[in-house]
């Protein structure tokens, strides 16, 4: 469903006309800009609700989805490393331009550190001053949760009602969550070559409303199961799925390979799976498809949101949303995060941006401190 009113939320904050330009940079604390906090962040998704939260923000991604052709897009800007990456995400979409800063080091967990985290920005297109700064780890793994499950809306069996997740790790639990709100996905079937990952997924989400059942082996997980989740993370080709584990008619998520030389499924699953994808220039460089040539045919999920091109056609065709986040979803969630703002109070004004009274004086602004120090 369009949520038009989108556009006139707090997370676009762009006056029509000059006058309203000129009274809103009048504002006496414009040098104060939103930050949420991952304290404010937790007591604005709880305050929320995780379903509602979830849910709407699938519903503003989705939405984000059906206006692709207004983004600026381009393939993140990585920097690689031999133990992970370092990105930046940015887009626009004319009117707010926002980016995500965000890492990928599989090893951070032998460390006690996260595998990913990140925060973002947004700010107005027609000054460029910021209007949002947020934290955006868990923000992360709501969003990359979110666009799983509107992908799975689209892509997934009409009676799915059994999903396996293979990698228990941080995402695990929003991946769980997000299915639950959007698909009302109950069942559950858990895998993790770290015993620990499992038991702690499923404590977290026991008294959830899920039916859970921990598995010993990849292959048992996925027996039965409609939607299968891969969230592995490893620096490597990976084979977390081989041909032999996947009927036909199943949708598989994955989540994990989102990296050059960082895959979760056999080649030949590819073969014969329909693939759908967020951009491709992005998806070909990090996705399942790096083991494809570039000519492999696939499809954009927003052209599925949009109806110009079909989801599933027939029960027996196995699916793929080769997931890799694309900085449209992080713009989707940190607007959504924006709207909240005004009724949920759950953040802090950061003296982010210098504010001279003479714009043309900064030097002035600084020596005047001195005084004042
Ligand atoms: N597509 C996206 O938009 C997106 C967004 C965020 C994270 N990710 C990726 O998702 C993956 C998971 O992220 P995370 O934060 O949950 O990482 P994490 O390190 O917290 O969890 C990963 C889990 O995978 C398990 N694992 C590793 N190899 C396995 C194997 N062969 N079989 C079964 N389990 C295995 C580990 O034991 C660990 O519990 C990462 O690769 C990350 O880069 C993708």
């Amino acid at each position: 469903m369009l949520k038009a009113h989108f556009l006139s939320q707090p997370g676009n904050l762009i006056p029509v006309n000059r006058e309203e330009l000129m009274d809103t940079l009048r504002r006496p604390d414009i040098n104060l800009v939103p930050f949420v906090s991952v304290e404010n962040m937790m007591k604005l998704v709880n305050s929320v609700g995780i379903d509602q939260f979830l849910k709407q923000l699938a519903e503003r991604i989705e939405f984000d989805f059906t206006r692709w052709q207004l983004f600026d897009k381009v393939a993140r800007v990585a920097s690689h490393s031999s133990v992970g990456v370092i990105e930046l995400m940015p887009t626009s979409d004319g009117e707010t331009y926002g980016f995500k800063y965000v890492n990928g080091h599989p090893g951070n967990t032998r460390a006690d550190l996260q595998t990913v985290t990140g925060f973002g920005v947004l700010a107005r297109v027609d000054t460029g001053y910021p209007t949002l700064f947020s934290e955006m780890t868990l923000l992360t793994a709501l969003r990359t949760a979110a666009t799983s499950a509107v992908a799975a809306r689209h892509l997934a069996p009409q009676d799915a009602s059994t999903m396996a997740i293979i990698g228990n790790g941080a995402q695990s639990e929003f991946q769980a969550m997000a299915f639950k709100a959007v698909l009302g996905m109950k069942q559950l079937r858990l895998y993790d070559i770290d015993g620990a990952a499992t038991e702690k997924c499923a404590r977290n989400l026991a008294g959830l409303g899920f039916d859970i059942e921990c598995c010993t082996s990849a292959e048992s997980a996925v027996e039965g199961a409609h939607i299968v989740t891969t969230a592995t993370a490893d620096k490597q080709y990976a084979t977390i799925l081989t041909p032999n584990m996947v009927g036909a008619g199943i949708h598989i998520n994955a989540v994990g390979g989102d990296c050059p030389g960082k895959t979760e499924l056999h080649k030949d699953i590819l073969l014969r799976s329909d693939i759908f994808v967020e951009y491709p220039p992005q998806t070909r460089i990090e996705g399942e498809i790096q083991q494809l040539p570039d000519t492999h045919e696939v499809t954009e999920l927003w052209e599925v949101i949009a109806g110009s091109k079909p989801g599933r056609t027939s029960t027996l065709q196995t699916t793929l949303f080769d997931s890799v986040g694309f900085a449209t979803e992080d713009f989707s969630a940190l607007c959504f995060v924006h709207s909240l703002l005004e009724q949920y109070p759950h953040h802090e004004m950061l003296d982010m941006v210098a504010d001279p009274d003479d714009p043309r004086d900064l030097f002035g602004m600084l020596l005047r401190s001195q005084v004042a120090v």
